[in-house]
């Protein structure tokens, strides 16, 4: 019977930059793609836009204790290693970083590592130090990792736009590529955490996608009134029983602040939570659906 062989797997940093030392001799062109494990096909496009773009890709899976609140689901966020490996290994993934948290924490910068003011919007002002926690672990994993590109997700748009400003500001040598959102058939953006969701609440989930779409539609046919549009997005968001809704935006896709006057590359977003767990989804005016397995 024929086995899969397994990813390359390092969990030092002294491994890591032994393996990267030996791709490095050959000149290749190294992408990196972080995530936290929990691996679905929106993980796997970034893989793809990796290994399709440069000559060794290398993958962490890291869930990083900084970027949860005390309240939120450290101990209990989905962690299957060997689904992630076996999901690496489609995706053609030269090595994957997988480092204790005892081993991370010895190649955490000391020096607090800047987030810009984009950091305290939406996400950031409900989750004052999430923020300040991915950069941190991000500006890290960029040092470890040195990589050409790195990849990132559009669904997690304001992250992606922390990431953007923290290489811009302290000129971090790495292009990064910000990759579209991959959803469910409904809409629903897959996430790590849709897992969570009961049956209701997974029915009621599509509903974010929903009210981006109505948002967009409206913009596209000629709305230019900010908050006439978030009011027929918020309507959507209401038909769900089972959703607290957090926010509901029209922004500047750069500065993510309010947008009066907007054309058509403004940014929709939407949070909310189905019981304890947390979903943000978001979408360009004019924005292709991407659907089930990458
Ligand atoms: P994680 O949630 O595992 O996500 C890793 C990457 O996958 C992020 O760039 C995220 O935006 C992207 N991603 C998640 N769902 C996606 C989808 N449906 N379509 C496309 N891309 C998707 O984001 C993190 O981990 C962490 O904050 C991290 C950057 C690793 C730092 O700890």
């Amino acid at each position: 019977m024929a086995t899969e062989t397994p990813v390359a797997t390092v969990t030092t940093a002294e491994d890591l930059q032994a393996q990267l030392a030996l791709a490095g001799q050959d000149g290749q062109k190294i992408g990196f793609v972080p995530t936290m494990g929990g691996l679905h096909a929106g993980h796997s496009s970034l893989m793809k836009a990796s290994v399709a773009a440069c000559d060794f890709t290398v993958v962490s899976i890291y869930v990083n204790p900084l970027q949860f609140s005390p309240s939120e689901d450290l101990a209990t966020y989905p962690r299957d290693f060997v689904a992630d490996s076996a999901l690496c290994v489609a995706q053609g993934v030269d090595l994957v970083f997988h480092p204790s948290v005892e081993e991370m924490q010895k190649a955490l910068p000391r020096t607090p590592v800047p987030v810009s003011e984009v950091a305290g919007l939406w996400e950031g002002a409900n989750r004052p130090d999430h923020f300040a926690g991915v950069a941190t672990v991000v500006a890290a994993l960029f040092s470890l990792v040195g990589p050409c590109q790195a990849f990132f997700g559009e669904k997690d748009f304001q992250q992606l736009a922390v990431v953007q400003q923290l290489v811009r500001d302290l000129n971090l040598p790495v292009s990064v590529v910000g990759c579209p959102t991959w959803r469910e058939t409904d809409g629903l953006a897959l996430s790590s955490r849709n897992v969570y969701l009961t049956a209701t609440q997974r029915d009621q989930a599509p509903v974010l996608y929903q009210a981006l779409k109505v948002g967009a539609d409206l913009i596209t046919n000629g709305a230019t009134n900010r908050l006439k549009v978030e009011a027929a997005m918020t309507e959507v968001l209401k038909t769900a029983d089972a959703l607290i809704v957090d926010y509901c935006a029209v922004v500047d896709p750069q500065s993510l602040q309010p947008v009066e006057d907007f054309e058509a590359d403004a940014r929709l977003l939407v949070a909310g939570c189905f019981g304890a767990t947390r979903l943000l989804d978001n979408r360009a005016v004019q924005e292709g659906e991407r659907y089930g397995s990458c």
